[in-house]
């Protein structure tokens, strides 16, 4: 039904896409494909901006709530499509998942504590931690002969204290594309509810799994796990949404709540744009083929690239990813430091990617690649990667 809109070609340089705009600063040269930053240069759906057009017809753009179908259409959709139940009293409008992490942060820990990271991951995670004058405390993922990524709890054990309070989870995980298991999730909740740490679950990319995979809600493990996690999820990543910012965060425990409010309140997060309010109605109340459909459409993407990577002798390799739209290269079998890996991206392939060593040492010898782009676009982008793999 939409996959003739979702491979069109958009020319994004005349809209500011912080994507090409940036590729000066960041690649000093504006000649790469930029495959980096986590959106799509698939359009939004047009039911979506149809919406907005619909909202800029009435004269006025003055304050407004966001209305409680908008809310309700979330919870909907999280019953629907993840079998989680949400009250309406939980949720928080937020403008941006790395801003609620800091409102987390603030809300349940103090300056000096202890906060956990599973690294490789979304590097905000860091900077929102050191920023506010905590400790990160890094627990690695592990990682077998096969390049397959799970917790290392044994690790985490080891290293928690009376000063770890909160865990930063990333559920499904930026970069490594893990959907964590329901036992996986388990496991790492009693490590938590053992030791009194919180946690927050960011399931910004929990819409993005892909067959047989199922994106399990921290919160719905249990009441007693569901009391000690705030959850932020929203239609950024899945609807191309981004640049309307817009999320919700849910806290079910009252307390917990109470102390979120607390800081929330004192910063005076207000609620949000108008645009984006019809936007995410319409996204969780319209939008269930037109995500099938895109998950369908990115599979092909990566099929492209692993049979392009095959081809090559498996020099680069990536392991199919079970959610989102980033695939994790490993770049390892070319022998080159980090610096060096990111010169052959941009200077023999032509590409701009995000150099794993972003997301944390541990993400040395990788580069992320996003393939959330028109067919034609990833066409393009296997020429280039093709056109390096020859030359090394
Ligand atoms: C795991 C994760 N969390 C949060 C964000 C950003 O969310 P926001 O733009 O709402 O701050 C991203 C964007 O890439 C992400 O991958």
């Amino acid at each position: 039904m939409y996959e003739k809109i979702i491979s069109q070609n958009i020319d994004r340089l005349k809209s500011n896409s912080e994507k090409y705009s940036l590729r000066k600063k960041l690649f000093k040269t504006d000649d790469v494909l930029p495959m980096w930053v986590a959106d799509m240069d698939i359009v939004t759906p047009p039911f979506i901006v149809d919406k907005i057009q619909e909202r800029l017809r009435h004269p006025i753009l003055g304050y407004e709530q966001m209305p409680d179908s908008a809310y309700n259409a979330q919870i909907e959709w999280m019953k629907r499509r993840h079998d989680l139940h949400v009250n309406r009293e939980w949720m928080r409008y937020s403008h941006s998942v790395v801003a609620s992490i800091n409102l987390a942060i603030k809300a349940y820990t103090d300056i000096g504590d202890k906060i956990i990271v599973q690294t490789p991951v979304y590097f905000p995670f860091m900077s929102c931690i050191a920023n506010n004058e905590r400790h990160i405390l890094k627990n690695p993922l592990k990682v077998d002969e096969d390049g397959d990524y799970t917790f290392d709890l044994d690790d985490l054990k080891s290293k928690i204290d009376k000063d770890t309070k909160l865990l930063l989870l990333c559920s499904p995980h930026n970069p490594v594309g893990r959907v964590w298991r329901e036992d996986e999730l388990m496991a790492l909740a009693e490590v938590c509810l053992q030791n009194n740490i919180k946690v927050f679950a960011d399931e910004i990319h929990c819409d993005l799994v892909f067959k047989p995979h199922k994106h399990i809600p921290f919160s719905s493990l249990s009441d007693e796990i569901r009391d000690i996690t705030v959850t932020a999820i929203g239609p950024a990543k899945t609807f191309n949404l981004a640049g309307l910012s817009i999320s919700t965060v849910v806290i079910a425990d009252e307390y917990m709540r109470k102390s979120f409010d607390k800081v929330y309140d004192s910063i005076h997060f207000a609620e949000g744009n108008i645009l984006s309010h019809v936007a995410f109605e319409s996204a969780y109340m319209d939008g269930d083929v037109w995500l099938d459909e895109l998950m369908e459409y990115l599979t092909c993407n990566i099929q492209l690239l692993q049979d392009t990577l095959s081809r090559y002798d498996n020099r680069l390799t990536c392991k199919y990813p079970q959610g989102t739209y980033l695939v994790w290269l490993n770049c390892k079998q070319l022998m080159l430091n980090d610096r060096e890996l990111r010169e052959l991206f941009i200077k023999k392939a032509k590409l701009g990617l995000s150099p794993g060593i972003s997301f944390g040492r541990e993400g040395s010898g990788f580069m992320r690649i996003n393939i959330a782009v028109p067919q034609a676009t990833m066409k393009k982008a296997l020429k280039r990667l093709t056109h390096m793999l020859e030359f090394i």
